[in-house]
């Protein structure tokens, strides 16, 4: 069925505004979403050329975009299968034909897992998991209907969000693997604290410990009889150091298709390697300290750039930045030489480009400054 895909022609829809086809970013109305595909498809193009170069596996976390035309690009330059995080994103993806999906989420609960097991009639599917309560919550739905649900262990690797600690690993995993309707596939890890790192060195230092901690951990579990056969790290940041540590299979990055200001700051990428941009309108110029655009948080979120807070995101070109934001507005402070006028368009890089996905119906795909339609974002908002 993928085959299909791999074919189809790449068409973004039209964009029409009053009967006439929309050509110049300029001609946009304001707040908008826009994606440079030529940045996008070099992103796409590169992570995957890194991959191969190390033979691990890209399974690229589609949360970024949540724009299935997107992780057809990724599959078609050679990612196996995607990641996601929530089961409706998954029905999303399932829906529009993708059929290897690894929810990189601790899934808990019985209405999850019926869900997750309609799914699995067309999905290799497998679901992130850090505890005997959750799988076997899972389980407990799979199992009645003669059916196994496969999972990856989360294992934290220094971020100290979810996970188990390496030295729990194999308790937990046989323990896991014990259970009804649960089949154990492999281990996971996430070095999210990697954006938190003030030097590149720092980055990379978290990369190797990424990769180096759940190899050393598929070890121990390999050596206690349990079969591993993934081992899956991954960020942006930390992806192309922890996939040259040996032992590592499968890498997960999402942002890099778009990267961020956030990227750009801990030295991921350059601000040229940034696909995603928004275009604002300034709507006031209330003092000569001070302009308004038409991007609040509704339109940019409220995260912070990493690794040091700073501003809501950077007007491309100017030294001003967007110093407050309120639902509707951003406020930006006007540095000493530099002026707005009201009607004028500026584009603004965003702190994290994930977060502003989820908050857009659609994105305009451009080449430059050429309008060349748009994509629905299909699968943003299913926080279930
Ligand atoms: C579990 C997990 N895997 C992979 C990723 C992708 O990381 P990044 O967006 O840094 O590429 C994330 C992002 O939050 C994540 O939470």
């Amino acid at each position: 069925m993928l085959e299909e895909f791999y074919i189809e022609p790449f068409a973004p829809g039209r964009i029409q505004w009053f009967g006439v086809d929309l050509m110049n970013i300029a001609d946009l109305d304001t707040p908008s979403v826009v994606v440079d595909l030529d940045v996008l498809e070099r992103n796409v193009r590169h992570m995957a050329e890194r991959a191969g170069e190390t033979g691990v596996r890209l399974r690229p976390h589609a949360k970024t975009h949540k724009i299935p035309e997107v992780a057809r690009l990724q599959l078609a330059a050679g990612a196996r299968g995607i990641s996601l995080a929530k089961t409706g994103e998954a029905e999303v993806f399932a829906a529009a034909g993708f059929d290897d999906v690894f929810l990189a989420y601790p899934v808990v609960g019985a209405e999850k897992a019926r869900r997750l097991l309609a799914l699995s009639d067309r999905v290799r599917l497998a679901v992130g998991t850090d505890g005997v309560e959750g799988a076997s919550s899972l389980g407990g739905v799979f199992h009645p209907a003669g059916r196994r649900l496969d999972v990856l262990l989360k294992v934290d690797c220094g971020y100290h969000r979810v996970g188990v600690s390496p030295e729990s690993a194999v308790e937990v995993a046989r323990r896991i693997a014990d259970l009804p309707g649960i089949s154990v596939r492999g281990v996971f890890t996430h070095a999210g604290h990697a954006y938190l790192a003030t030097t590149r060195e720092e980055v990379d230092a978290i990369a190797r410990q990424e990769g180096e901690i759940l190899a050393a951990t598929a070890q121990v579990l390999r050596g206690a009889g349990l079969p591993v056969e993934e081992v899956s790290v991954g960020s942006t940041p930390t992806a192309r150091g922890a996939m040259a540590v040996e032992g590592v299979t499968e890498c997960r990055p999402g942002n890099y298709v778009y990267h961020d200001a956030s990227q750009v700051s801990l030295g991921t990428c350059g601000i040229g390697d940034c696909a995603m941009t928004v275009l604002a309108t300034v709507v006031s110029v209330p003092a000569t300290d001070r302009a308004v655009l038409d991007c609040g948080s509704k339109t940019l979120s409220s995260d912070a750039l990493r690794p040091r807070p700073s501003g809501h995101g950077w007007i491309l070109g100017r030294k001003s930045r967007i110093d407050k934001l309120t639902e509707e507005h951003g406020v930006v402070r006007v540095e000493a030489g530099e002026s707005f006028r009201v009607g004028e368009k500026v584009r603004i890089l965003p702190n994290h480009a994930c977060v502003v996905s989820n908050l857009h119906d659609r994105i305009v795909v451009a080449r430059g400054d050429r309008v060349e339609g748009e994509w629905a974002v299909a699968a943003r908002g299913k926080v279930r």
